[in-house]
């Protein structure tokens, strides 16, 4: 006899323990990932067996898990603000914390109407150019929205996710070492690049590109380097936006004052840790 939906779950559960924070969530969102069902009509079909196509599918992506893989890379998918975006190994799946770039750069648009260029340095999967843009929608027609990623791999899946939102218009993509090659001048300059120092390996992080997560002994050097970007390309009154560990508040501090002529501060995230950068004006 083949398993119920309330065994499989339990099943599942129990083998994501030791992988994962969140093993009965996960269990769940994967068996809705088999099943094509919604949370609700899983639990209310919890005694009903599950068809053995089903109940192997399941086994294999659980597997996955167990071996260390993301939900968000075993779906393919992950959300962000309004939108859906496609992620594989090429990016790293987007973070929630990095949604508050979006406001950020709508609250300054709102005080900044009329022309304005919008960057955003190392856009990976497109997440915050494409959420922006999306949000922007039918208003602010001249802004333009740049994203750039030095890897060729991590723009194909943002060109991709361009796409599937209808955004191709709205968002220009560039290959690029931070703003090399690029004139602006922009009114903001959005950035989160890498920032984990190099011994903060974790087996969670494990299957996302290094090059999206390691930043040289002090997590820093990204930031360092596109600090001379930003003193070239800011408009006067614009904002410099980048995410960083709070570990490294003083030393952006400490770099940005040094390397801008612009008010350089810190701001913090909803868990309340100091986690973006700002340089400019807000
Ligand atoms: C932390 S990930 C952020 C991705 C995306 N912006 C997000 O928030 O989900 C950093 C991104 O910066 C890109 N990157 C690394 N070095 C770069 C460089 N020198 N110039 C431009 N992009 C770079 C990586 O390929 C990666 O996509």
């Amino acid at each position: 006899m083949g398993a119920t939906i309330w065994d499989a779950l339990a099943e599942a559960t129990e083998r994501l323990e030791d992988v994962s924070e969140s093993p009965q969530l996960d269990a769940e969102l994967l068996l809705r990932e088999v099943t094509g069902l919604s949370r609700a009509a899983l639990f209310a079909r919890y005694d009903t067996l599950l068809p053995v196509e089903q109940h192997r599918r399941f086994a294999r992506l659980v597997a996955r898990r167990v071996a260390g893989e993301s939900i968000a890379y075993i779906r393919g998918f992950k959300g962000f603000r309004n939108i859906e975006l496609c992620v594989d190994r090429r990016v790293l799946v987007p973070r929630p914390e990095t949604e508050q770039f979006v406001d950020y750069a709508l609250d300054w648009l709102k005080r900044h109407p009329g022309p304005q260029v919008v960057v955003d340095v190392g856009t990976g999967s497109g997440a915050i150019a494409l959420a922006l843009a999306h949000e922007l929608g039918e208003t602010y027609t001249d802004v333009r929205i740049v994203a750039t990623d030095r890897y060729f791999p991590a723009l194909e899946v943002a060109a991709l996710n361009r796409s599937r939102l209808g955004l191709t218009e709205r968002v220009d993509l560039v290959q690029a070492d931070l703003l090399t090659g690029l004139r602006g001048p922009f009114g903001l300059i959005l950035a989160n690049l890498p920032y984990l120092r190099d011994d903060q390996q974790h087996h969670s992080i494990a299957l996302e590109p290094e090059t999206a997560l390691y930043a040289g002994p002090d997590g820093f050097n990204y930031y360092r380097r596109i600090l001379p970007h930003v003193r070239r390309c800011l408009v006067p009154g614009g904002l410099f936006v980048g995410e960083i560990d709070p570990a490294q508040a003083a030393v952006a501090m400490a770099e940005g004052r040094a390397a801008l002529d612009v008010p350089v501060w810190v701001e913090r995230d909803l868990a309340g840790d100091e986690r973006y950068f700002l340089a400019g004006s807000a």
